[in-house]
């Protein structure tokens, strides 16, 4: 019997022992044991992170929506696969079970396949939280096509290069998106993107809001004309387990983002065990998780995660703050929520309120809290662990990213004893390693350093979509046979983990991951603005907020900053989306560089967090003389 479901911290060491000891044997049996698959595998791992090549269950053939959809079907056909929860608190929530989900991830489809779309061609999906956002995603893995899934906050710029970068021929997308008290004009966003998307043929457009929208002729088309008409019964495309199951954008510390690209056997039996694991989830749980599919959170931990273990999975299209701050605290009250997963940006926010948006609710069904997508803070985490959790429910803070695929540090509920702050301890079959400046790894306790990974686990990335190059020099090139994750770590004195931050140009902003690259390409798009250098400084709600030290042009100077500061947020806006706004705007008259012309942003970052003490040695710059007045001109 394979080791599954983790139940005590002994068993924890055990399997995490084995795991290491023999990582091919640990994985197979899992996948033996919980899993259909059309076609068993002819070798469980071959890799080389040199080149890097990966490869899990090659050989091996299935359809992940067999596993999430059909092979529930004989025991769990009227269990609630999606509970969805409209952003109005006085639509109904939507109960779908699995035999529905099944019937509408079949005739989606068959919708898709009307349209053309074959095994391999990439979809784009730009909806809101809706049922149609999931259906779609399983859709398209039903017929074997890759989903391209980007989050409907991004600008029509931002989609436009997504879509254009993985060649999609067909987008699915909706008229309008509820989000509070606001309706947004989705559909005029992507008629904006594919202004510069030519390639895109057809866009099918999912009925919400019922906004006004432009359809045009010969490319635009309402979807539920097609979907009522479509067979509801498709057959699932056979995918061999190496075969892409999805691409999803993630910043990177240069302009484009990276296509992170991601194989269907190992991603489906990773994400499903630790779902199981991370969660400790039981059959008649009601498991919750905030995130947006348009991250890779809801891509794991809301679609396939819980819906390969048969779980209900409940999906919430509005904001924490509508039409109250109580929002998500009645909502686990109402639905009797078990798993509760978030992110810390939203408990500072929420933590800011009266406490009664809390205390008012009866919340009593729930057993673990989670949280993810940047450090949590001890008050932010305490604050959870005592008024959410009573003191009853384990916080499990987890490590991962859009790469990994799935959770890869992290407590055991019931199991791991939690301390705040940390992740704790990695997965079953997750190996970790903390690095030194000369690339050495650094052995013992109460060490910190650079966070790498030494052994493939079964949902790793294989590849940057159409540039291997950059994926083997992102990630595997700074430490010889390591996967670099880019973020710093501490080991304390028990061998917990604990994640300090990211060390390159990446910037998290409520949870978002924001290079620094393509925001300032944006800025110096302005005709005012000569050169910018962006930084993160702590905030509390947002943890960091951008800072911006920006230049200008003979043109740009005497005019109005205020005005300024505003075209600037507006273009960045438009570019990237709102998120990336900067909160602060310094003009200055240089910025600091090195001999070789490099932003000194080590300079820029203490300044913009009031730690100007101790600067470090500036001597060596070009224009030392610079930072004295930026420092008596900064904004704090
Ligand atoms: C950060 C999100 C501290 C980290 C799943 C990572 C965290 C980046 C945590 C990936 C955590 C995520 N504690 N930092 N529990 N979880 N991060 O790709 O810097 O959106 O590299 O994936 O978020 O963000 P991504």
């Amino acid at each position: 019997m394979s080791n599954y479901h983790i139940k005590h911290l002994e068993e924890y060491w055990q399997v995490y022992r084995k795991s290491v000891r023999n990582p091919e044997s640990f994985w197979e049996e899992i996948a033996e044991e919980h899993f259909l698959w059309r076609k068993k595998w002819d070798n469980v791992l071959s890799w080389d992170f040199s080149k890097p090549e990966i490869k899990w269950f090659e050989g091996a053939q299935l359809n992940i929506t067999e596993n999430c959809l059909d092979r529930h079907l004989a025991s769990r056909a009227d269990k609630t696969a999606i509970l969805f929860e409209p952003n109005n608190p006085d639509e109904k929530a939507e109960h779908i079970t699995y035999r529905d989900l099944h019937r509408r991830v079949s005739k989606m489809a068959n919708v898709l396949k009307s349209q053309g779309v074959k095994k391999g061609d990439r979809v784009c999906i730009y909806l809101p939280m809706i049922p149609e956002l999931a259906i779609s995603v399983l859709a398209c893995a039903r017929i074997g096509a890759v989903h391209s899934v980007v989050f409907a906050g991004f600008s029509a710029s931002a989609l436009s290069t997504r879509i254009n970068d993985c060649d999609c021929k067909i987008i699915i997308c909706a008229d309008g998106s509820f989000r509070g008290n606001k309706t947004l004009d989705l559909k005029d966003i992507v008629d904006k993107a594919l202004e510069n998307s030519p390639g895109v043929k057809t866009s099918l457009v999912v009925r919400r809001t019922n906004t006004t929208v432009v359809m045009k002729e010969g490319r635009d088309v309402w979807l539920d004309d097609l979907f009522d008409k479509a067979e509801d019964v498709c057959k699932a495309t056979v995918m061999d387990a190496e075969d892409p199951l999805f691409i999803l954008y993630t910043s990177g510390s240069t302009g484009k983002p990276k296509g992170m690209v991601h194989t269907t056997g190992g991603y489906m039996v990773y994400t499903a065990y630790t779902f199981k694991n991370v969660f400790q989830y039981r059959e008649d749980d009601i498991y919750w998780c905030t995130a947006d599919i348009g991250w890779i959170t809801g891509h794991s931990y809301i679609v396939y995660g819980p819906l390969a273990n048969g779980a209900t999975t409940v999906m919430f299209e509005g904001v924490p703050s509508y039409p109250d701050y109580g929002r998500f605290w009645g909502i686990v009250e109402k639905h009797k929520v078990t798993q509760f997963y978030t992110a810390p940006t939203a408990i500072r926010a929420l933590a800011k309120e009266n406490l009664n948006f809390v205390e008012k609710y009866n919340l009593s069904s729930l057993k673990v809290l989670g949280t993810v997508g940047e450090p949590i803070n001890e008050e932010a985490w305490h604050w959870y662990n005592d008024h959410v959790g009573k003191k009853n429910s384990p916080i499990v803070d987890t490590w991962w990213q859009t790469e990994t695929g799935g959770i890869m540090i992290s407590p055991i509920p019931y199991s791991t004893p939690t301390i705040p702050t940390f992740a704790t301890l990695p997965l079953p079959g997750i190996q970790p390693a903390l690095m030194d400046e000369n690339a050495k790894e650094i052995q013992g306790n109460q060490v910190e350093g650079r966070l790498t990974i030494k052994f493939p686990w079964p949902s790793i990335a294989r590849t940057i979509y159409g540039n291997h190059d950059r994926y083997r020099d992102t990630y595997f090139s700074a430490y010889k046979d390591m996967y670099f994750t880019g973020d710093g770590a501490r080991r304390d004195a028990v061998g917990y983990y604990r994640i300090t931050g990211r060390v390159d140009d990446v910037i998290i902003v409520s949870g978002h991951n924001l290079g620094t690259a393509p925001i300032e390409d944006a800025i110096n798009e302005h005709p005012a603005v000569a050169e910018s250098a962006i930084v993160g400084f702590p905030h509390d709600i947002k943890g960091n907020a951008l800072y911006g030290y920006i230049t200008l042009k003979e043109t740009g100077e005497g005019r109005d900053q205020d005005n300024l500061r505003n075209e600037i947020n507006q273009l960045i806006a438009t570019r990237i989306g709102p998120i990336a706004k900067l909160d602060k705007i310094q003009f200055t008259e240089g910025l600091p560089k090195t001999r070789s012309g490099k932003i000194m942003r080590r300079i820029l970052r203490k300044i913009a967090g009031k730690d100007t003490e101790n600067l470090g040695d500036i001597s060596t710059l070009l224009n030392p003389e610079v930072v004295k007045s930026i420092k008596n001109n900064a904004l704090v």
